[in-house]
C-alpha cells in the first residue's frame, strides 16, 4: 500500500489536474485564476521533487537512478519553460501530453514516488518537509516573441513537440 509520502505526492498531480481542468473548461477562453494556480502549483511540485525527492532517490550516489532522473528532470525543463509564455491551446495541449506521459513515471511501479517512499519513508520529519515546502517565486508571463522559440527547444529536447 502507498504510504504518506506517496499519497501526498501523487494527490498533488490530482490537484493540479483537476486546476488545469477548471482553467480549460469553457471551449473559448481560458479562467485565469485556476490557471495561475495550476502555474504556481506545477512550479512548487517541480521545485519539490528536484529539491527533495530526486536527490534523496539518487542518495548522493550520481549514478542510481540517473536514467529515471535525467528523463525526469528534461520532461521538468520543458514543464517549467510552457509556463513563462502567456498560455495558448497549443502549450495547454503541449502541457497535457507530457504530463500524461509524466506522471505515471512517478506514481506507477517502480517509479520515483515508490523509490522515494522505499528510502525516506521512515523518516519523521519528510511528509511535513514536503508539505512545508515554500512556493516558488512566480515571474508575470513573458510575451515576447523569442520565449517561444525556447520553449520549443526545451519542449524539443525533452523529446515531445509543440502542438
Ligand atoms: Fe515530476
Ligand atoms: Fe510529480
Amino acid at each position: 500500500m502507498a504510504g504518506p509520502l506517496y499519497r501526498y505526492l501523487a494527490g498533488d498531480h490530482r490537484r493540479l489536474d483537476t486546476l488545469l481542468r477548471t482553467a480549460v473548461a469553457q471551449p473559448d477562453a481560458m479562467d485565469t485564476g485556476p490557471y495561475a494556480e495550476f502555474r504556481k502549483g506545477l512550479l512548487r511540485h517541480i521545485a519539490i521533487e528536484e529539491k527533495i525527492v530526486i536527490p534523496a532517490v539518487s542518495g548522493g550516489a550520481p549514478g542510481k537512478h540517473s536514467d529515471l532522473a535525467a528523463r525526469l528532470r528534461l520532461d521538468h525543463g520543458a514543464l517549467a519553460s510552457l509556463l513563462v509564455p502567456p498560455p495558448s491551446r497549443s502549450i495547454i495541449a503541449t502541457i497535457r501530453t507530457i504530463l500524461s506521459a509524466h506522471n505515471p513515471l512517478e506514481e506507477g511501479d517502480g517509479g520515483l514516488y515508490e523509490l522515494f517512499e522505499e528510502v525516506s519513508g521512515s523518516d519523521p520529519e519528510m511528509l511535513r518537509k514536503l508539505e512545508s515546502a515554500p512556493d516558488v517565486p512566480v515571474l508575470p508571463h513573458n510575451e515576447r516573441p523569442g520565449v517561444l522559440e525556447a520553449t520549443r527547444r526545451a519542449v524539443e529536447r525533452a523529446g515531445y513537440e509543440l502542438k
